[in-house]
């Protein structure tokens, strides 16, 4: 099976972006990232990403009439990269369904919440003033919706009675490197199928 080549899209920090890449280092994932694509000049993913010596390109939203000609410019870098898997990383920018259908079933997110509990922006802190005793993370595939898509994986953390946004998006965050290399490599050795919402794992392959 050859290497299934990864677009990274994302807006900030780059911690999950760091987590794949070192998964990958390290053999765990048979795959390898073609580049890494940011609406943001200044985010800190580029230049993680540039350290690694992985191609980045920043695409701005503000530089393109349309919200269609933003996401052609993003398709447009993908394939040009010959990306297979596109993988959201804290990408803040939801894609609409003109962009979804240029890469069914090929394009996977992260979100810092158990999913559908929690959407959008400030999942911790919602997970909080809702008074939770779990949260977690979910990983899915995207479709046109805000976080959405069908589920692939999902980890489970426990709420403390003291916790704050930012010891909670703590703990989530460590879960969250774990879980996402893990959804990728499943994806990478074909052993995700999507049967409507439900995403079965072949186990027997
Ligand atoms: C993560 O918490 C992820 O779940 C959310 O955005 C954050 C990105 O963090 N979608 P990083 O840029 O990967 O460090």
């Amino acid at each position: 099976m050859s290497e299934t080549v990864l677009g990274i899209l994302a807006s900030g920090r780059g911690s999950n972006m760091q987590a794949i890449c070192n998964s990958i280092d390290v053999g765990e994932i048979h795959a390898k990232v073609g580049l890494v694509i940011s609406d943001k000049a200044n985010a800190k993913v580029l230049e993680h990403a540039e350290a690694k010596g992985i191609p980045t390109v920043c695409i701005e939203r503000r530089n393109f009439a349309s919200k269609q000609d933003f996401e052609a410019a993003i398709a447009q870098q993908l394939t040009l990269y010959n990306v297979k898997l596109v993988v959201l990383a804290g990408f803040m920018r939801i894609l609409s369904k003109y962009f979804v259908n240029l890469f069914p079933g090929s394009i996977m997110n992260i979100h810092p919440s158990l999913l559908p509990a929690f959407p959008g922006l400030n999942a911790h802190e919602q997970a909080l003033a809702y008074g939770a005793k779990v949260s977690g993370c979910t990983i899915h595939f995207v479709d046109e919706g805000m976080d959405t898509g069908p589920i692939i994986m999902q980890q489970a953390v426990t709420i403390l009675a003291d916790d704050t946004v930012e010891s909670l998006s703590e703990r989530i965050l460590a879960v969250e490197h774990e879980l996402y290399p893990k959804a990728i490599r499943l994806y990478c050795d074909q052993l995700l199928c999507i049967e409507g919402r439900n995403v079965k794992i072949i186990s027997n392959k």
